[in-house]
């Protein structure tokens, strides 16, 4: 049998991108070829995101458009993985019967077995040489969903843990060619990694399928963690993020880990009071959040960017603050979010935490970490729900003040979106009219565009050091070769695989990452190329390859950048010739 042509295109969060990445690289080991387009594909995969009804449309659609092709291309195997799939289940496939596969996001692990399946029956269709309809009858149905299992048991799910194998078999070959159709893009140096260091969540806010879909919370050993950061730097990686959905919730009880095979098993998140400020537990073996971070940064020193998301608000103790502010190469920049600021929403929310409390988080943050003197200032960035049911006038205005008081760096404002199987979806109507929730989401989005804009010009005149990551938007189009989009943002292509950005840009519900125009740069005619990064406070920064330097040899690098105007999240500045060539390589 041919090797199968695969196209995966992935919705939502890093967490999903990460998922990606690694499914990819494990069906690239058994032989699967990547493509960068759906037409020549004989396995169309999606990896979705429920967290946000407009975002499960883009994938309906997707499917409905699939329906159509399928029936001229009855072999074409379909797979739905990922928060859709866990959380819609069978029914899925019973409303989308061109689904052949359906695997939710904590049964990864089993994909290869499944697409294998799905692919031999599909093409057992062709021997036979059946119709359309005759394949809809023969259905290949491969199904593995988590169906919250997760959360029966700590000591079966940590025994059981096949899933951590993806993360530990992850390929890190540099100039590994992904796809020998797609040289050029399997052999970029991949220079910045997602390491997963929590799974699941277990807050239950009460708006969010999170806790549902990716289940319990689970702590990866710190050993494969940092095994994990060694890999990737050896193969060339200089910026490392730690993902996790409440990464700062990182916590692992060594005297109480599991082995199985000679492999630690990963662990539930286990609840105790009182912070990370002083470990409670004498006796017991702990690696906190703080301790995870240092052993990073100690242990893995050719990470030039350590960075983590996302933070939550509560139990973040000082000591994690004094670890980023006593490690250089730990990043900044941290992603909080408030979601409201309005102790009553926060409370109907179960967020945890009221708005002072946040507040005092945000001032000892900057107290330990913001150090403009030193060319250090912290960026912190937020998410905000508008139009959370019952939320009045008085409500709104509260959170507009609390953005104009943490004046984040960026924020995501996304409009209340009424998930079924949440909380609020079963306990509270979704009482705000859309035309509401539009003119908060406007507000606070113009609010928040007047901020990013003052914070910006702080930079003027200041050389930051900008991982670079490519050509710009703009550069792209210029020269014809735009990059690979999902609904706007940033996409990054991996080995043919087209890797979109974070959840959220452009979103019918959602506003705020960047404003789309002006993340493309500026198209400048002439002979000048331009190329974007970021700062290790996270923002988007535009320069000019200078004459003398390649734009090859400055992508994948850190880069000196004097900041010289601004346009509210964009900065724009220029790298000199000399600094060019001295830079790291
Ligand atoms: N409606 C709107 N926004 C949501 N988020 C999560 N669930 C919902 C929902 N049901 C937002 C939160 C979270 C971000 C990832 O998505 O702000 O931080
Ligand atoms: Fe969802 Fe709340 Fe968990 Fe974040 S902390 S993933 S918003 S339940």
């Amino acid at each position: 049998m041919s090797r199968p042509r695969v196209y995966l295109e992935t919705f939502g969060c890093q967490m999903n991108e990460l998922d990606s990445e690694l499914v990819a690289g494990q069906l690239h080991a058994l032989g699967y070829r990547f493509v960068d387009e759906p037409e020549g594909a004989q396995v169309i995969l999606y990896n979705t995101c429920s967290v946000r009804e407009h975002a499960e449309q883009k994938v309906w659609s997707r499917l409905g458009e699939l329906a159509i092709r399928k029936q001229d291309d009855p072999v074409l195997v379909v797979g739905v993985l990922g928060c859709l799939a866990e959380r819609d289940g069978v029914a899925l496939v019973k409303r989308m019967p061109v689904v052949d596969v359906l695997c939710g996001p904590g049964e990864l692990d089993k994909l290869p077995s499944l697409l294998d399946n799905a692919y031999r029956t599909r093409q057992s269709l062709l021997a036979d040489r059946v119709t359309a309809t005759d394949a809809d009858r023969r259905s290949a149905s491969q199904i593995a969903l988590q169906g919250n299992s997760s959360r029966r048991s700590a000591t079966l799910a940590a025994a059981q843990d096949s899933l951590e194998m993806l993360d530990l078999s992850r390929a890190t070959s540099p100039l590994e060619t992904m796809d020998e159709d797609h040289p050029s893009a399997g052999a970029v140096r991949k220079r910045s990694a997602y390491v997963r260091i929590t799974r699941g969540c277990n807050k239950f806010c009460t708006y969010c399928v999170v806790p549902f879909t990716r289940g319990a919370e689970v702590h990866r050993p710190p050993e494969h963690i940092i095994d994990e950061c060694k890999k990737l730097a050896d193969a060339g990686v200089i910026e490392i993020t730690l993902l996790g959905q409440t990464v700062n919730h990182y916590r692992f009880e060594h005297g109480a880990a599991v082995t199985i095979g000679g492999v630690v098993q990963p662990q539930k998140g286990r609840s105790y009071a009182g912070g990370h400020r002083r470990d409670p537990f004498a006796g017991l073996r702990v690696t906190t959040f703080a301790d995870l971070l240092s052993r990073i940064h100690e242990e893995v020193p050719s990470i030039e960017r350590l960075r983590f998301v996302t933070s939550y608000p509560r139990d973040f103790g000082d000591d994690v603050l004094e670890v980023i502010r006593d490690h250089p190469r730990i990043c900044r920049y941290l992603h909080v979010p408030a979601q409201s600021g309005s102790d009553r929403i926060l409370k109907l929310m179960n967020r945890g935490y009221t708005v002072s409390e946040y507040l005092e988080f945000i001032d000892r943050a900057r107290g330990f970490l913001h150090e403009p003197a030193k060319g250090r200032p912290l960026s912190i960035s937020g998410d905000i729900i508008v139009g959370f049911p019952t939320e009045s006038e008085a409500d709104f205005d509260a959170t507009i003040g609390l953005i104009e008081r943490v004046r984040y760096k960026n924020c995501f404002i996304f409009k209340y979106s009424p998930r079924p199987g949440t909380t609020a979806f079963d306990k509270l109507e979704d009482d705000v009219p859309d035309a509401i929730k539009r003119r908060w989401n406007n507000t606070a989005l113009d609010v928040q565009s007047r901020i990013s804009d003052e914070l910006s010009r702080e930079s003027l005149g200041r050389t930051l050091g900008v991982f670079v990551e490519g050509l710009s938007r703009m550069e792209e189009k210029k020269r014809e070769r735009p990059a690979k989009s999902c609904g706007g943002g940033v996409s990054l292509t991996i080995g043919g695989k087209v890797i979109h950005s974070h959840a959220g840009e452009e979103d019918e519900d959602a506003g705020g990452l960047m404003a789309p125009v002006e993340a493309l740069g500026e198209a400048v005619m002439g002979a000048t190329t331009q190329l974007s990064g970021r700062s290790d406070g996270d923002h988007i920064v535009f320069f000019d390859v200078p004459s003398g330097a390649s734009a090859d040899e400055l992508v994948g690098r850190i880069v000196p950048v004097t900041i010289e105007r601004v346009q509210r999240l964009s900065l724009f500045g220029r790298l000199d010739g000399a600094s060019a060539g001295r830079s790291k390589k």
